[in-house]
C-alpha cells in the first residue's frame, strides 16, 4: 500500500491512514478472539475437545472443525448497513435509508439451517456460516485468520496432553456487543 501511494495517484498518503486503522482493528482483535473464543467452547464440550485433537494434523485443526469453531461463537456478532431500497424481510417492508443490524451470530445458529444449531460439532459439514460475512463486504483476512487460529489451536492440541479450565472464573470482555471475547480464562495443562 505505501508502494501504491508512493508512486500513483491511485491511493493517496490520505487514504492510507484509514485503511492500516482498518486491517489493525478489523485483523488483531478478531482473530485473537477467536482463537479464546474456540477454545472455551471446546473445553466446554470435552467430547468435541477429545475429536479436535483427534483430528489435529501437522500441528493444525482442519478447516472443517476451524468452521465450527468460527460458527458456534464468532469473534463478530453483527454488522450494520443502510437499506438502499425499500425490501420486505419477513413481512416487514424497511424503507431506503434504513439503519439495519444484521445478527451475525444469530443467523449462525439458525435451526433452519444448521441441524441442532446449538451443539458443537466438530465433523460438521457442509457449514454455510456467516462469520466471516457475506457479499462484496467479505472479510479480507479469511484465509489469514482461518490459518492463524486453526494453528494457534491445533498447536495448543498437539503439545498437551489434557487441558481443563483452572477453575469457574471465566470472564467474557465488556466490550461491545458487536465483539465476542475472554478476559480470564486460566487453564491447567498436562503436557504432550
Ligand atoms: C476470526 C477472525 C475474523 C473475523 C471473525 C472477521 C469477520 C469479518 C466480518 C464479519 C466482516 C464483514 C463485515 C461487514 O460485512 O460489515 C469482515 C470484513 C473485513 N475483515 Fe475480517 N474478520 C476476521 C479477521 C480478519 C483479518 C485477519 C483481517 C486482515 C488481515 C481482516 C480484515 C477485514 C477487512 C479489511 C474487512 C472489510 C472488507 C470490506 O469491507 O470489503 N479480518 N471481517
Amino acid at each position: 500500500m505505501i508502494a501504491e501511494a508512493d508512486s500513483g495517484p491511485t491511493l493517496t498518503r490520505r487514504d492510507l491512514l484509514p485503511m492500516c486503522t482498518l486491517l489493525l482493528m478489523a485483523d488483531c482483535e478478531t482473530t485473537a478472539n477467536i482463537i479464546t473464543n474456540g477454545a472455551l467452547a471446546l473445553l466446554r464440550h470435552p467430547d468435541q475437545l477429545a475429536i479436535a485433537r483427534d483430528r489435529v494434523t501437522g500441528g493444525q485443526l482442519p478447516n472443517t472443525a476451524m468452521n465450527e469453531l468460527l460458527r458456534y461463537d464468532s469473534s463478530i456478532q453483527i454488522t450494520f448497513r443502510t437499506v438502499r431500497r425499500p425490501t420486505v424481510i419477513a413481512g416487514t417492508t424497511l424503507a431506503q435509508g434504513t439503519p439495519a443490524a444484521l445478527l451475525i451470530g444469530s443467523a449462525d445458529h439458525d435451526p433452519r439451517v444448521f441441524v441442532r444449531p446449538d451443539r458443537l460439532d466438530m465433523d460438521r459439514a457442509p457449514n454455510p456460516h456467516l462469520s466471516f460475512g457475506a457479499g462484496i463486504h467479505y472479510c479480507l483476512g479469511a484465509p489469514l485468520a482461518r490459518l492463524e487460529a486453526s494453528l494457534a489451536l491445533g498447536r495448543l492440541l498437539a503439545r498437551t496432553r489434557g487441558i481443563e479450565p483452572a477453575h469457574s472464573a471465566v470472564r467474557l470482555k465488556d466490550i461491545t456487543a458487536a465483539i465476542r471475547d475472554v478476559q480470564a480464562l486460566p487453564v491447567a495443562l498436562t503436557a504432550a
